[in-house]
């Protein structure tokens, strides 16, 4: 597994728009027109991100407390939570320098609509269902960043540089997600199916993100 990103590391090639969104694992495109409403409503959008950011890096957190005896993970998850409060902070700064603040915590049918799929019944199942969730949730708000910079890296240079930073962090965050479950998967010893399992995951998205695109929210 790829080691998290450190200052002497670096990110490594940036990848483009294109590229971005053919590596995605969703089945279903958003909508352009989505990229048209957020662009339209960026204080909304932007206000919302913020959050997003919050909350992807209370959830790697949440995940070390959860399993603090899996060395791997706690690097990986503790790295990614760092990585979030800078987004965190990057969001939050150019909110302030445009006149606008947070709004605080909201509702979110979509991640609400994917907690339902968590297997509380099985600490093995759960902990791998975790791991898909957040894979979805970065992918979606990867494949969402890239949606909008379609649209603002003609009308908003400031807000595409941002996006266009995030975009590929979410990107390798999704693939870590991803990586970390299948490693839980293949360590059981019984006959866990992870790719069926996914395959659930990626329908239920499917079905949650056909309801979505109205709203000017990251995942809304
Ligand atoms: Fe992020
Ligand atoms: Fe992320």
């Amino acid at each position: 597994m790829t080691p998290p990103p450190t200052a002497a590391t670096g990110l490594g090639p940036v990848p483009g728009v294109e590229e971005l969104m053919a590596d995605l694992p969703l089945s279903r495109p958003t909508d352009p027109t989505w990229g048209e409403l957020a662009a339209a409503n960026l204080p909304i959008f932007l206000a919302d991100h913020a959050i997003c950011e919050q909350q992807a890096a209370l959830f790697g957190l949440s995940l070390v407390g959860h399993y603090p005896e899996d060395h791997e993970l706690v690097v990986h998850m503790s790295a990614l939570a760092a990585e979030e409060v800078a987004h965190l902070r990057r969001v939050t700064t150019l909110l302030h320098k445009r006149g606008l603040s947070l709004l605080g915590r909201r509702a979110n049918p979509w991640v609400q609509g994917l907690r339902k799929h968590l297997d509380n019944s099985s600490n093995a199942n759960l902990k791998v269902d975790r791991l898909c969730l957040g894979a979805l949730i970065e992918a979606r708000s990867c494949e969402r960043f890239t949606c909008l910079l379609r649209v603002v890296q003609s009308t908003d240079p400031e807000v595409a540089l941002l996006l266009q930073d995030l975009g590929p962090a979410e990107k390798r965050h999704w693939r870590l997600f991803i990586e970390l479950a299948r490693r839980e998967a293949a360590q059981r010893s019984d006959d866990f199916d992870f790719d069926s399992r996914w395959q659930g995951w990626l329908k239920l998205e499917d079905e949650l993100a056909a309801q979505g695109g109205k709203s000017p929210t990251v995942h809304g």
